[in-house]
C-alpha cells in the first residue's frame, strides 16, 4: 500500500541538484529509437513489437541512497549506453513539488537533468506526473479555503507551464496520477475535495490536450494489473472522457507488484485488454516486483514469474506499447524506503549481477510466455528474429 504522506516526506528530504542540462527537444519520439543496436532488453522489446523497454531514473542528487557514487559509472553505462533501455522517465524531477514549489514560480532543474540525458542518449521520454495528490507542493494543500475557481486556475496554470516547458520532448505525459481508491471511488485529495474527482480530472486532461498535440495523454495508477473495482472505475473514466470528447490516449499500469502474490498471466491480459478495447493504449509504467528480503531462490523464482507474466501479457496484447521498470538497480529502488522488510525489486542486484527475473523478461520478450489459453498466444505482435 502506498503511504503518500511518507512519500511526500521522502521527497521533501531530497537534495536539489544544482546543475541542469538544457533540456532541449527530444522530439516526440515515435519509438523508433536508434540506440538499440546492442542486444539488450529494448532490442528484444522492439523485436517483439513494443515501442520500448525502459527504466526510470533520477537525477543523481535525488537518488534514494547516498554513498553509491562509486557505482555511478557502471550505472550510467547500463542506463544510457548498453542498449538495455530505449526509454526513460524521471522518477521525481517533474513532480509538482519540484516544478512549482511555490505558487507561480516554476523550476525545471531536476526534471531537465533526466530529460536532457534522455535526449543526448536518444531515449524516448515518458513525462511524469502533472496532477497527483502525493509529492505535491505544500502550498497547494496548506490553503484550506480554495474556491473552486481558484483551484481550477491553479491546476490550469501548473499543467500549462510544465507542459509548455517540456513541449516536444515527451512521448507521453501522466496527466493524472492515482486518483482512485481500491473500491473505485475517488481518492480524497485537495483536488477531489474542492472540485470533485470527475471535474478535476476532466480539467487536467482538457488543459493538457491543448498544449502538446503530439504527447500522448495518460491516466496512470497502481493496482490496475488484474480486473477489480479500480480497473472498472478507470474504464468508466476513459469512457466518460471519450463521450465528452476530452482527449485521453492511454492508461498507465504502474505495476508495482509483489513476488509472493503476483497476478497471473491471464489476469494481466484481461486487465490490459479491458483498456485497449476502449481504444486507448496501455503501458506498464513503473514495473517492479518486491519481495521479502533477504532474497532467496524461492522468492527470486516467484519474482521471475511475476516479471515474465507482466511483460508477457504486454507483448501478447495489441495496444500495450511498452514497459518501464522503476529504475533498474536495487540500491536506487524506492521499495525498501516505503515497504518495510521488502526490497530487491528490480533486475540488477547491488553488485550489478542480474536477477533471474532478467531472464524471465527476455523469455517474455522472445515469446516464450505460455498463452493464457495454453496455445501459442501471439496475436499482432510476433517475434520476428
Ligand atoms: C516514487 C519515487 O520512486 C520515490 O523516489 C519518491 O520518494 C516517491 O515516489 N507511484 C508513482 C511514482 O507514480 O511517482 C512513485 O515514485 C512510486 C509510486
Amino acid at each position: 500500500m502506498h503511504t503518500s504522506s511518507f512519500l511526500s516526506l521522502l521527497a521533501l528530504a531530497a537534495v536539489p541538484l544544482a546543475s541542469a542540462g538544457n533540456g532541449n527537444g527530444n522530439g516526440n519520439g515515435n519509438g523508433s529509437g536508434k540506440s538499440c543496436s546492442q542486444k539488450g532488453l529494448d532490442w528484444y522489446a522492439k523485436k517483439a513489437g513494443l515501442k520500448y523497454f525502459g527504466a526510470a531514473t533520477d537525477s543523481p542528487g535525488q537518488r534514494e541512497r547516498a554513498g553509491y557514487e562509486s557505482a555511478y559509472a557502471k550505472y550510467d553505462e547500463i542506463m544510457w549506453k548498453s542498449g538495455e533501455f530505449g526509454q526513460t522517465t524521471p522518477t521525481n524531477g517533474q513532480k509538482w513539488l519540484f516544478t512549482e514549489p511555490t505558487q507561480g514560480s516554476f523550476n525545471f532543474t531536476e526534471g531537465d537533468v533526466v530529460a536532457s540525458l534522455a535526449h543526448k542518449n536518444n531515449k524516448l521520454l515518458r513525462c511524469h506526473a502533472l496532477v497527483w495528490h502525493s509529492q505535491l507542493a505544500p502550498w497547494v494543500e496548506a490553503k484550506k479555503d480554495w474556491t473552486k475557481d481558484e483551484l481550477r486556475s491553479v491546476i490550469v496554470s501548473h499543467v500549462t507551464n510544465v507542459m509548455k516547458h517540456y513541449k516536444g520532448q515527451c512521448y507521453a505525459w501522466d496527466v493524472v496520477n492515482e486518483a482512485f481508491n481500491e473500491d473505485g471511488t475517488y481518492r480524497e485529495s485537495v483536488f477531489s475535495t474542492v472540485l470533485g474527482g470527475e471535474e478535476f480530472i476532466e480539467l487536467a486532461f482538457q488543459t493538457a490536450s491543448r498544449l502538446d498535440p503530439k504527447a500522448k495523454l495518460y491516466y496512470n495508477d497502481y493496482n490496475l494489473e488484474s480486473p477489480s473495482p479500480k480497473t472498472e472505475a478507470v474504464r468508466k473514466l476513459v469512457k466518460s472522457l471519450q463521450k465528452k470528447k476530452i482527449r485521453i490516449d492511454g492508461v498507465g499500469l504502474q505495476a508495482h507488484l509483489v513476488a509472493e502474490s503476483r497476478p497471473t498471466l491471464d489476469e494481466h491480459v484481461a486487465a490490459i485488454k479491458g483498456f485497449t478495447e476502449l481504444g486507448v493504449e496501455v503501458a506498464l509504467t513503473e514495473l517492479d516486483v518486491r519481495l521479502q528480503t533477504p532474497a532467496n531462490a524461492t522468492n527470486l523464482a516467484q519474482q521471475k514469474e511475476a516479471y515474465k507474466n507482466a511483460v508477457g501479457a504486454c507483448v501478447q496484447v495489441d495496444g500495450c506499447i511498452g514497459v518501464t521498470i522503476w529504475d533498474f538497480y536495487d540500491p536506487f529502488s524506492w521499495v525498501p524506503f516505503v515497504f518495510t522488510g521488502e526490497g530487491a525489486a528490480l533486475l540488477w542486484f547491488e553488485d550489478f549481477s542480474k536477477h533471474p527475473a532478467y531472464d524471465g523478461v527476455v523469455e517474455a520478450l522472445t515469446n516464450k510466455t505460455q498463452g493464457h489459453d495454453g496455445k501459442d498466444p501471439r496475436g499482432a505482435k510476433r517475434w520476428i528474429a
